[in-house]
């Protein structure tokens, strides 16, 4: 788990802004849900072979009852809930969202894989045209382009549906039990279980073991081909390059034909900024109407990390432009007062807090360390004559400005500045 400090907020800003300006011109709507759901949406929706079940990733939290609450490994699931439950497939479809927040997974930690993570998810429900896939793929790509994010690779792949991928499993299992001395251990436990997973192997030697393994896109049935041709014909006219990549299989059980990730150059093993595909059933698998959707997530966290690794900057915020500087007593007050009329104008503002009376050096060494641009000493001299001297930050000459000309007179700095 990570504290996102104020020093980092500039490039969580950053992604933020990209990611909603991004969304919103591809006509998104931001739809939340909440960090909680019931522990069956996941068993029913993501399903029961997913990783997160798989290898006990879900946190969750058992209630005397008897009802299990998970906290959310993925927003998918929660979304397509929120679909169902607010009968928004009876509104035009299909329903376009976007949202952010945290996940939680109990993975494993190392640089760039987290327990609290959190996702920009943007999901395309009730559509089956191969050109919902590429608008996801697309809106993902301007987003991080928009960052200014180089060298980056779009993964990908089909895994067909319920009815070409089993024949396709099957051809798989029968060309790895050709070869089961070259697989580890943990390769022939998957070759029991789930043979696709051997594709995303990261065990030594693989890409020779898997040289001429037969590939998914090659054993589709007449639909997902035709759902894939076209996909890969529609990023090529708009000039989305991609990577067919045979070896891309996902975590989550319920893709369906399209899936992808991409991934970025320079920032080690966890590469991937976002991954996402179809998931056609995912309604149906929680009770709901048929809604074949498509969507992907990405990781902030990551997307921060590749920032840094290529040098892309993120604005800072602005500091405050004064500090209102005081001696107590009376002049404390009437600091506070003038502090309260400078916020009530838009002037960002700190008051020097103080429970006895400050030497005037360390007030302004504060003010220096604040990076303000005035600030506005209120003595007892200033109080008894109706005015508050300014001290420009930058060197500049200080002066008297009357109490009543005060927000006027910074307004025209801050305006100069400009
Ligand atoms: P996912 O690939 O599991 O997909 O996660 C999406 C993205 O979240 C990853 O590409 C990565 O950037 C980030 N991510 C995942 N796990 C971690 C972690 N432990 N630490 C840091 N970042 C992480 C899904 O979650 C699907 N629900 C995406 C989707 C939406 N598919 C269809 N619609």
């Amino acid at each position: 788990m990570q504290d996102v400090l104020p020093a980092d907020r500039a490039y969580w800003d950053k992604v933020i802004g990209a990611a909603e300006e991004t969304a919103l011109l591809y006509a998104f709507q931001r739809l939340d849900v909440p960090i909680i759901e019931y522990t069956d949406l996941f068993e029913r929706g993501v399903g029961t072979a997913s990783d997160f079940f798989v290898q006990k990733e879900m946190y969750t939290i058992e209630e005397e009852d008897g009802d299990s609450f998970a906290l959310r490994p993925e927003f998918t699931a929660g979304v397509v809930r929120a679909y169902v439950e607010n009968g928004l497939n009876n509104e035009t479809q299909p329903v376009k969202v976007y949202t952010f927040g945290p996940i939680f997974r109990r993975e494993r930690p190392q640089a760039g894989r987290y327990r609290q993570h959190s996702q920009f998810n943007c999901e395309i429900i009730g559509e089956t045209d191969p050109a919902a896939d590429a608008e996801a793929i697309s809106l993902a790509l301007d987003y991080l382009r928009r960052l200014g994010l180089r060298d980056l690779s779009v993964q990908l792949n089909s895994t067909g549906c319920r009815r070409c991928k089993p024949a396709y499993v099957e051809k798989l299992r029968a060309y790895l039990q050709t070869r089961p001395e070259k697989l580890s251990p943990v390769d022939q436990e998957r070759l029991r279980r789930n043979p696709l997973r051997i594709l995303d192997s990261k065990e030594p030697g693989m890409d020779a073991v898997l040289a001429e393994a037969p590939h998914i896109v090659d054993h589709l049935c007449e639909d997902c081909a035709a759902h894939y041709a076209e996909l890969l014909q529609i990023l090529d006219r708009l000039g989305v390059p991609y990577r067919q990549n045979f070896r891309l299989v996902r975590g989550i059980d319920y893709y369906v034909q399209t899936v992808f990730e991409v991934w970025a150059e320079g920032i080690g093993a966890q590469a991937a900024l976002f991954g996402g595909g179809r998931y056609d059933g995912l309604s149906e698998a929680i009770g709901g109407p048929p809604a074949p959707a498509v969507g992907f997530g990405s990781g902030i966290e990551r997307v921060i990390l590749a920032m840094q690794a290529q040098g892309v900057e993120a604005p800072q915020p602005p500091t405050p432009q004064v500090m209102v500087v005081h001696f107590g007593g009376e002049t404390k007050m009437a600091a506070l007062e003038l502090a309260q009329a400078l916020r009530a104008a838009g002037i960002s503002t700190f008051f020097a807090f103080a429970r006895e009376r400050r030497s005037m050096k360390s007030q302004m060494r504060e003010a220096n360390r604040r990076q303000v641009r005035e600030t506005l000493i209120v003595g007892e001299d200033e109080v008894a004559q109706g005015l508050v001297t300014v001290r420009p930050m930058d060197g500049g000459e200080q002066t008297a400005v009357p109490r009543g000309e005060i927000v006027a007179w910074l307004q025209q700095r801050a305006e100069d500045r400009r």
